[in-house]
């Protein structure tokens, strides 16, 4: 099989021997688990609790759908695929997931982009902060994260989709990873790859320089802070979304800017999960862990809930 205009595929998954593919759905199924719990709770929380309502923790909503959202669009399929014994995929599902599952990791990049700068304006320019992050900018820049990935994705699956010809039908891999299939394409030309690549670049320098940027500014104006207290206090409110930037730009360089000499796809296929499963896994974990707003939030609820409860 050498040029094929092909109408599915066969999707891998994550290990071809038997007694690990059992103990990888059952860890998938439990972080699968884990993940839309944890983040159903972050997003209910910051709807129902007015204490949160501020840009701050709307933005942390955001990332939670986010994370459940790429959550559900690569897992999902996992653990269907294993229940039902069949790892085919059609082709048409196949880029609609690859395209899904690349907006919304650009997505996330912009929203901790904007996240940060929202944490640099409220530290280092309090005064102007109710002025700056009104209602109205934070709609228009929540809005503008989710619609730039889907924008900014478009031109990759309307490439894939327009070739349509691929080397093999077999992805060795748990989802339709872009990478993945991009390599899989046949007569692949420079022109594609600038037109494939385009929004790649953009999304390697702008996103971490201009959420890394402010982290400067905000760890200048916290060594210039007087007191103890209120230095401890802001860099704790800073420390988790620091966490969750890093965490994800870690994961994301170790699986896709490696050279591709030492592409060995087990170890692919682990930081996959780890980009796939476990960011998404631990972004409400490390909030709610280490935010005490977030901490005095849960617990007003959960004593709201146990009054309820106690009064049926
Ligand atoms: C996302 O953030 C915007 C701006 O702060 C907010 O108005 C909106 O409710 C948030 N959406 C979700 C789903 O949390």
């Amino acid at each position: 099989m050498n040029v094929t205009t092909i109408d599915y595929f066969i999707i891998k998954g994550i290990s071809d021997i038997p007694a690990l593919q059992c103990l990888a759905f059952i860890l998938v199924l439990l972080i699968y688990l884990i993940t839309l719990t944890g983040n159903m709770t972050i997003f209910i929380l910051v709807c129902l609790d007015h204490h949160l309502h501020v840009p701050m923790y709307f933005f942390l909503a955001n990332l939670s759908i986010l994370d459940m959202s790429s959550s559900i669009i690569t897992l999902h399929n996992v653990l269907v695929n294993f229940i039902s014994g069949d790892n085919t995929i059609s082709v048409f599902a196949c880029l609609t997931q690859m395209y899904i599952f690349a907006s919304l990791t650009c997505n996330e990049l912009f929203l901790l982009t904007v996240m940060s700068y929202d944490r640099y304006v409220a530290i280092c320019n309090p005064l102007y902060y109710h002025v700056i992050m009104n209602h109205r900018n934070c709609t228009f820049l929540a809005i503008f994260c989710w619609l730039l990935g889907f924008i900014q994705v478009f031109p990759v699956l309307v490439s894939f989709s327009f070739f349509n010809c691929y080397r093999t039908r077999e992805i060795n891999h748990f989802f339709c990873d872009p990478v993945l299939l991009e390599n899989l394409l046949c007569n692949y030309s420079y022109f594609v790859w600038l037109f494939i690549h385009l929004g790649g670049v953009f999304d390697a320098t702008f996103p971490p320089f201009f959420t890394f940027l402010p982290y400067i500014f905000i760890i200048v104006t916290i060594q210039r802070m007087r007191s103890n207290t209120s230095r401890r206090k802001t860099f704790y409110t800073c420390f988790s979304h620091l966490t969750v930037v890093i965490f994800l730009y870690v994961t994301l360089i170790c699986q896709y800017l490696r050279p591709t000499s030492v592409t060995n796809m087990d170890t692919n296929k682990l930081f996959s999960l780890f980009n796939t499963a476990a960011v998404p896994m631990l972004n409400p974990l490390i909030y709610s862990l280490k935010n005490k707003e977030m901490k005095t939030a849960l617990k007003r609820k959960i004593n709201d809930l146990s009054k309820l409860f106690g009064e049926l």
